[in-house]
């Protein structure tokens, strides 16, 4: 009986020496020390020792038990503190690694344009106003005095959603809008997305931007809107800019002008950039027709005014050098991102 309870301990101790996770010590806990274990069957055996050995060999077997659950005990705390040993080892940031860049994204150009514009009319006491894209005939066309015959409604040139809606095809129905609802003098530029039915190439798309302008108080003269174009395009172009205003037709104004800006890359002289005019067109404008402030409601007689047309686009292109109006939309980042 000696000598089986001397090879349990053995056995016993190489089991929990080599145990290397907690569910296998359990199971030898279990095996040797569990109410079906080896050693309390050793205890069952008694009955077969001389009953003066009893005591004795008793006390063995529990000498064992205690000597099995406190390597047992030291064995569990051992594994428990390698397990949160590899854990934390496991779970380690090194906080020294360079961070991964975060991918910001850019202004688009036209935007970086259209902020320009913007500082330079707010510093000219102007207001930024909006309108809808999804316009009513009347503000696009008849309220400007463009009547239902007027070639400028050719169907081709305009998406149509009823006979009564349409995409709007300039920002100059905002001048109408506003004219309606805003308490005079009025002084306002409205940025915003235009649609014609145009073909895709280098100079033309089917939705483009545009910013419209309006002034009206008393005593608006030609002066007023010369003046402040030829302001506008010193700072957007260059202190050196000269301005030139050519006659043209709107029907929504008159008189009516085209305006050139010198070349900002030849100064008049005539680059390969401006064909070789020293010229560049900007944009269109005007004294608001007088009709035009009467449908509105205005008093012609008492409050004039003037109104320009500048294509978002075409000052984007002139001031970042783009050659082909497509590059714009494609959103392509290595192109967006060198603005
Ligand atoms: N709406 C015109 C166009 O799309 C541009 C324009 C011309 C706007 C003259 C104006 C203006 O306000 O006075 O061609």
């Amino acid at each position: 009986m000696k000598e089986k309870l001397e090879g349990i301990k053995k056995e016993a101790l190489a089991l929990i020496e080599n145990a290397d996770k907690m569910d296998k010590l359990n199971e030898v806990k279990v095996a040797y020390l569990g109410k079906k274990g080896q050693l309390t069957a050793l205890l069952k055996g008694m009955k077969n020792i001389a009953p003066e050995e009893r005591p004795a060999f008793g006390q063995m077997v529990n000498e064992v038990r205690s000597h099995l659950e406190n390597v047992l005990d030291e064995k569990k705390t051992a594994l428990a503190k390698a397990a949160r040993e590899a854990q934390m080892k496991a779970e380690c940031i090194d906080v020294t690694l360079p961070a991964r860049k975060q991918a910001a994204g850019h202004r688009h150009p036209n935007h970086v344009a259209l902020d320009e514009v913007e500082r330079i009319f707010i510093g000219m006491g102007y207001e930024v106003v909006e309108g809808p894209e999804v316009e009513y005939d009347y503000y696009n066309f008849e309220a400007l005095n463009i009547p239902a015959n007027h070639p400028a409604k050719d169907e081709q040139d305009t998406f149509y959603i009823t006979d009564k809606i349409l995409l709007r095809t300039q920002t100059s129905p905002v001048q109408v809008r506003t004219m309606e609802k805003h308490p005079l003098p009025i002084r306002m530029i409205a940025p915003g997305r235009v649609f014609r039915s145009d073909e895709v190439d280098a100079t033309h798309s089917p939705s483009f931007h545009q910013i419209e302008g309006m002034v009206i108080d008393k005593n608006i003269t030609f002066a007023d809107l010369k003046g402040t174009l030829q302001q506008f395009a010193k700072e957007m172009f260059g202190e050196d800019t000269k301005v030139k205003f050519r006659p043209h037709h709107f029907p929504f104004t008159e008189p009516s002008a085209e305006v050139d800006v010198t070349c900002f890359k030849c100064h008049g002289k005539g680059c390969r950039f401006c064909k070789g005019e020293g010229w560049i067109e900007i944009l269109g404008c005007g004294m608001i027709h007088p009709r035009v402030l009467e449908m509105s409601g205005i008093d012609p007689n008492e409050y004039s005014g003037f109104a320009f047309g500048v294509g978002l686009e075409r000052i984007a292109l002139l001031k970042y050098e783009i050659d082909d109006m497509r590059l714009l939309y494609e959103n392509d980042i290595r192109f967006l991102k060198q603005f």
